[in-house]
């Protein structure tokens, strides 16, 4: 089954994700556009594999919801990265299996559950800015506020202790590194599943207020799953809730200085909505998850006029998607009022993250609370001097040096 990926074959073709441009770094490489005018699907190198990438945005929704297209892409695209004992996780099943691991963590996830842990949100965005602001200046935006933020609020939830921040935030940078080895990504991966497994352990003995406390309560008693179940769904919750919602913090925050209307339209309002507009508008945007979401044909399928053969592999272009003509008339603009509903950011379909309830609360907190406080909000260095994440699988931007 597994795609042969064969120097001569690969020779010619483009690696994917391609790089930004270095002039505007917030859009996605000017080829994307060819891609997906001239040719709706084409072949590209992605995590060395030989791949077809999926440039229109009705095409990826295609290839999302056809069930001849699975999302176990583990010893066909990727290589096994999470080690040794480690369950599988169910964004890399399918459906049934997949969505009953899935609903027994949608509670938490809920638009009550968000709404209820807002003011909590809200206090802690203050309690960073306020260290980051006793510190003194300059302050690095990633490290001192955008980090910070995602990974308390996915530790609370967990029932993490956050004091162990560092750990988990490091070894998660591992893993979603593009260029690292597999056996380094391997090695953080199983060792951030240790420490979950600890912790499983810790909450059986003492359970508490949060998710992995009832899961072990819930699921593992009456024996829906295993406790190595719950410790890698707390594995992958760790990893896939910070790094996105942190990068989507950074680089909006920067892509706002470079636009002081939409900033001042952010900063200034009282409307909520407003808000809730820009916020989805920059995640349409900026489409920071460039290069994760792969998939495999079971079957043969044919998916934008193209023939995909059993075996090979997808790989849904996001930004591309997000700014194709035929979902949203001059989509290269950035524009707050206009309503971007059905927007990929978030991916589509039955792996749709589970995760975006959340993650809008917690930008819509974060980006007005940090404008408000900081009216006088600047970069502390050259916009030149910037390292992008091109390099990760989350793009973003790597340090964000600011005064104010
Ligand atoms: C899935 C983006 C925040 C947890 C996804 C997918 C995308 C995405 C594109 C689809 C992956 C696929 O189909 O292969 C984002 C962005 C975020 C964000 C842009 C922030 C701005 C979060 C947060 C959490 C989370 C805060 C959890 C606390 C998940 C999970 C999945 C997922 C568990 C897998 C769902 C499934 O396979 O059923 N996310 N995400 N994400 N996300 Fe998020």
């Amino acid at each position: 089954m597994s795609t042969v990926t064969d120097a001569n074959e690969t020779a010619d073709l483009p690696v994917y994700p391609g790089e930004r441009s270095a002039r505007c770094p917030f859009d996605p490489p000017a080829d994307y556009a060819k891609w997906r005018e001239a040719e709706g699907l084409r072949r590209a190198v992605w995590n060395g594999h030989t791949v077809w990438v999926v440039s229109r945005i009705e095409d990826i929704k295609a290839a999302m919801t056809d069930p001849r297209v699975s999302a176990d892409i583990v010893g066909r695209l990727q290589g096994e990265e999470r080690g040794e004992g480690a369950p599988p996780i169910f964004p890399r099943m399918d459906d049934p299996e997949h969505a009953r691991l899935r609903r027994m963590l949608t509670k938490d996830f809920t638009v009550k559950k968000v709404q209820a842990m807002r003011p909590r949100i809200q206090e802690m965005v203050d309690d960073f800015l306020d260290q980051m602001i006793a510190k003194g200046q300059p302050a690095d935006i990633v490290r001192d506020f955008a980090l910070p933020v995602p990974s308390f609020v996915i530790s609370l939830l967990l029932g993490v202790p956050y004091a162990d921040h560092e750990l988990f935030q490091q070894y998660t940078s591992v893993m979603m590194s593009l260029h690292r080895p597999q056996e380094e990504r391997t090695a953080a991966s199983r060792a951030l599943f240790g420490y979950l497994r600890e912790l499983v352990a810790r909450k059986e003995a003492e359970p508490g207020d949060d998710l992995i406390s009832r899961l072990l309560g819930e699921h593992v008693a009456n024996g829906d799953i295993d406790r190595d179940t719950v410790a890698m769904n707390g594995h992958l919750l760790l990893n896939a809730g910070h790094e996105t919602t942190a990068n989507m913090i950074a680089l909006s925050t920067l892509f706002l200085l470079r636009h002081p209307d939409d900033l001042a339209r952010i900063r200034d309002t009282d409307d909520p909505k407003v808000v809730s507009g820009a916020v989805e508008e920059l995640l349409r945007h900026l489409s920071i998850v460039h290069s994760l979401v792969a998939r495999v044909a079971v079957e043969d399928v044919e998916i934008g006029g193209r023939l995909v053969k059993a075996g090979e592999g997808l790989v849904m272009n996001l930004p591309a998607g997000n700014r194709d003509p035929e979902f949203l008339a001059e989509p290269d603009e950035f524009d707050i009022g206009r309503d971007v509903r059905g927007h990929v950011a978030f991916g589509h379909g039955t792996h749709q993250c589970i995760g975006q309830i959340l993650a809008r609360a917690e930008l819509e907190i974060a980006l007005p609370t940090l404008l408000r406080r900081l009216p006088d909000l600047q970069l502390a260095v050259v916009f030149e001097e910037l390292r992008f994440r091109g390099d990760m699988s989350i793009y973003g931007v790597h340090e964000l040096p600011v005064t104010w």
